[in-house]
């Protein structure tokens, strides 16, 4: 009797054990297939996503509009399948005013693991311009992590995505699973100026110009526990997936093939440096990085006064997002 007990007693023990390595192992474990949560185009990206009309954190000459301006103003407009995002390019500026009117727009819903993939057809270009397509906690910078999708400078390509994290974060320099090229392998924010951890694409139809002047593409993110993986393809890559280029509701990213950038969870633990994001896009002038690399970009003149002084010059300053998806496991 005592060593039936016991042998009972053994045997839950075992079980429990069994279920809590098999639900830690589904906890950890890299989702392989995600169904569709959000799938905003046209007006419904006004829906899915708030202005913020805060002075510029990277000291832009911008001056980021409420909803109600940018309404008025054309800056931002959604029909059908189409959705602008632009600054002004009517009004010369006071030298002394605020910065050219722009947008900057954050999502409502945040995400820890998820897909987002965003197929855009013209991207902001000409000299001062600094777009991005980027993730943040904005409750917790850096400690929450940010990531950058898409970014760049004075129309200077190739993309680079980019994370900026708390201290702990770093990539193996070499590392294969990726097309790109990292530049640096620390992400913490608090050194090397916050340059993070870019890694450069090995395309250069993937910014600005070339992107433009290629119909644009789809870039594609994949956070998950085993880290974070962003693609790019342009318009008429043949290796563009059928999910990607199909607007698919479920999506296996492994199946995409090798990303222009991977960042592993094994220097750096994804639950430790990242919150839940939400994502933002955002187009600012000049500030710490277009106005910093003007002249080194080959930018005439001085970028603040083009911008006081040249609205004509930002009328291919414009996003146009054909839509944008975003999957949970
Ligand atoms: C607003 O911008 C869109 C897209 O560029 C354009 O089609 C539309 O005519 C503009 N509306 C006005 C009132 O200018
Ligand atoms: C957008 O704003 C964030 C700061 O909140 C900054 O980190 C990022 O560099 C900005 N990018 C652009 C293009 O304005």
């Amino acid at each position: 009797m005592l060593s039936q007990l016991a042998f009972f007693v053994r045997l839950v023990a075992f079980l429990t054990l069994l279920n809590s390595f098999f639900s830690f192992a589904d906890a950890a474990a890299t989702p392989l297939a995600y169904k569709i949560s959000q799938d905003v185009k046209g007006e419904g990206f006004l829906d899915a996503f708030n202005f913020e009309s805060i002075s510029d954190p990277t000291h832009g000459r911008v001056n980021y509009v409420n909803r109600e301006t940018a309404l008025r103003n054309n800056y931002t407009f959604g029909a059908g399948e189409t959705f602008i995002l632009r600054p002004d390019t009517v009004n010369v500026l006071k030298p002394d005013g605020p910065g050219r009117d722009s947008v900057r727009l954050i999502s409502k819903q945040n995400y820890r693991n998820h897909v987002a993939v965003f197929d855009i057809r013209h991207m902001p270009q000409g000299c001062g311009t600094w777009p991005a397509v980027w993730e943040v906690d904005p409750t917790n910078w850096p400690n929450g992590g940010e990531l950058d999708i898409l970014e760049g400078a004075n129309d200077n390509g190739p993309n680079a995505a980019t994370l900026h994290t708390s201290p702990g974060c770093t990539m193996p320099s070499a590392r294969g699973g990726m097309l790109g090229k990292q530049v640096e392998e620390n992400c913490d924010a608090n050194i090397n100026n916050n340059v993070g951890c870019p890694v450069k694409f090995d395309s250069d139809l993937s910014y600005g110009p070339k992107f433009n002047n290629n119909g644009g593409g789809w870039y594609a993110i994949e956070r998950s526990p085993a880290g974070i993986k962003v693609w790019f393809w342009s318009r008429n890559d043949p290796n563009t997936p059928h999910e990607i280029c199909g607007g698919l509701q479920n999506v296996r990213p492994d199946t995409w093939g090798t990303p222009n950038a991977f960042f592993p969870d094994n220097t750096c633990s994804m639950e430790k440096h990242f919150g839940s994001h939400n994502i933002v896009i955002n187009l600012t002038l000049c500030g710490d990085w277009a106005g910093n690399t003007f002249g080194i970009d080959g930018c005439p003149g001085n970028c603040v006064d083009l911008v006081n002084n040249s609205p004509e010059a930002f009328q291919n300053a414009y996003f146009d997002f054909a839509s944008m998806r975003v999957y949970t496991p």
